[in-house]
């Protein structure tokens, strides 16, 4: 096993990498291409070697980020580790690049530049596809629980509400009744009041009515009430007075945020008590959860379930970003979401 592993390796080592390089001189002169660079471009030596890099082609490689960056890396101050370069080239289209350098030192005065160019096109278009699918993975659900929220509480627990007033109405005339009926009836008016409960409950887990109704805030406070009630962790929650109503997708994500990092607090932290906050100001909106627990552990945060991975899929569909801070005085969970419409997902459902 071990010697086909390094037998592959070895095999991949000598296996060229499909990368442009260029050899640039101190004023970003071409001085050497290689030829996957010249098959990458459909370009020629000719229009390449001796050329300024901001001069090839019709001047796509006139990337004032780029060109400031390789002047300090050819002034030997700085070097490129990677940055990310879209441009358009008439004949091959949009190109999404990773450029990497390196100073070749010289005898003499001057220093050489090695760029090296990777195509990243068709790696980041995947990337998007992915995100887009996820993005509409994630609508999909949602709605689905919303539809079956609607539809628990609009069919099912009406029914149970009819059924419990119906028993309530022969209740009235159980002495009636032998005690063996009585008995029975008394139960299934219990049975009644508990599927109804269970019912609503479901379909408040589900979704919210309140979430569409009377906003995040309201949510968020419903929901920590009755967390409260199941675990016995006591939850303060304090949002900004001035938060309003904010888009459908912003307040499902912080909720079912909220929603995740609570239900961690309660199998995970051993924290008595937990922090929800919201704040908002012109540009975003912050969101905050803490606990003051154990930890997370780097080992438990590395083999992550499906939570946290899916609460960063949710917050990054809307251009936003999700820290976890933890030691072994509590975790705190921070998420900032522009406000604005930004969307990483790129697509619509
Ligand atoms: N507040 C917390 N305090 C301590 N440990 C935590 C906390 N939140 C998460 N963890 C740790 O991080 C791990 C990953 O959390 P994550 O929510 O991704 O998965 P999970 O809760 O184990 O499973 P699920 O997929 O059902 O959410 C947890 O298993 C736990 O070890
Ligand atoms: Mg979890």
């Amino acid at each position: 096993m071990s010697s086909r592993r390094s037998a592959s390796g070895s095999v991949r080592s000598r296996t060229p990498k499909r990368e442009g390089l260029l050899v640039l001189d101190e004023q970003l002169r071409v001085k050497r291409a290689n030829r996957f660079f010249y098959e990458m471009f459909l370009v020629s030596p000719a229009e390449t070697e001796g050329r300024l890099i901001h001069q090839l082609g019709d001047g796509q490689w006139n990337i004032p980020n780029l060109i400031d960056q390789l002047k300090d890396v050819a002034a030997g101050n700085a070097r490129l580790d990677g940055l990310e370069v879209d441009a358009d080239f008439p004949a091959i289209g949009r190109k999404t690049m990773m450029v990497t350098t390196r100073v070749l030192d010289q005898e003499g005065p001057l220093n050489m530049v090695l760029l090296v160019i990777s195509d990243m096109t068709k790696r980041k278009a995947a990337e998007r596809a992915v995100q887009e699918l996820s993005g509409r993975l994630l609508r999909l659900r949602d709605e689905e629980q919303r539809r079956i929220a609607r539809e628990l509480h609009d069919t099912t627990a009406q029914n149970l509400s009819a059924l419990g007033m119906n028993l309530a109405l022969v209740q009235r005339e159980s002495e009636r009744l032998g005690p063996e009926a009585r008995a029975a009836l008394s139960e299934c008016v219990a049975i009644g009041d508990q599927c109804s409960r269970e019912v609503r409950d479901v379909a408040a887990l589900l979704h919210p009515p309140l979430l569409d109704e009377i906003g995040l805030a309201s949510a968020l406070r419903w929901y920590a009430d009755s967390f409260s009630r199941r675990t016995g962790i006591s939850v303060s929650v304090n949002v900004s007075p001035d938060l309003g109503r904010l888009g459908q997708d912003i307040e499902t994500t912080l909720y079912r945020v909220a929603q995740e990092c609570l239900t961690n607090i309660q199998r995970h932290s051993g924290s008595p008590t937990a922090e929800v906050r919201v704040e908002r100001d012109e540009q975003e909106i912050r969101a905050e959860l803490r606990d003051e627990g154990r930890g997370i552990s780097s080992d438990a945060l590395a083999r992550h379930g499906v939570g946290i991975p899916g609460m960063r899929e949710r917050v990054r569909q809307l251009g936003g970003r999700l820290d976890i801070r933890s030691d072994s005085h509590g975790t705190r969970v921070i998420v900032s979401l522009p406000l604005g419409g930004a969307s990483a997902g790129g697509g619509g459902a």
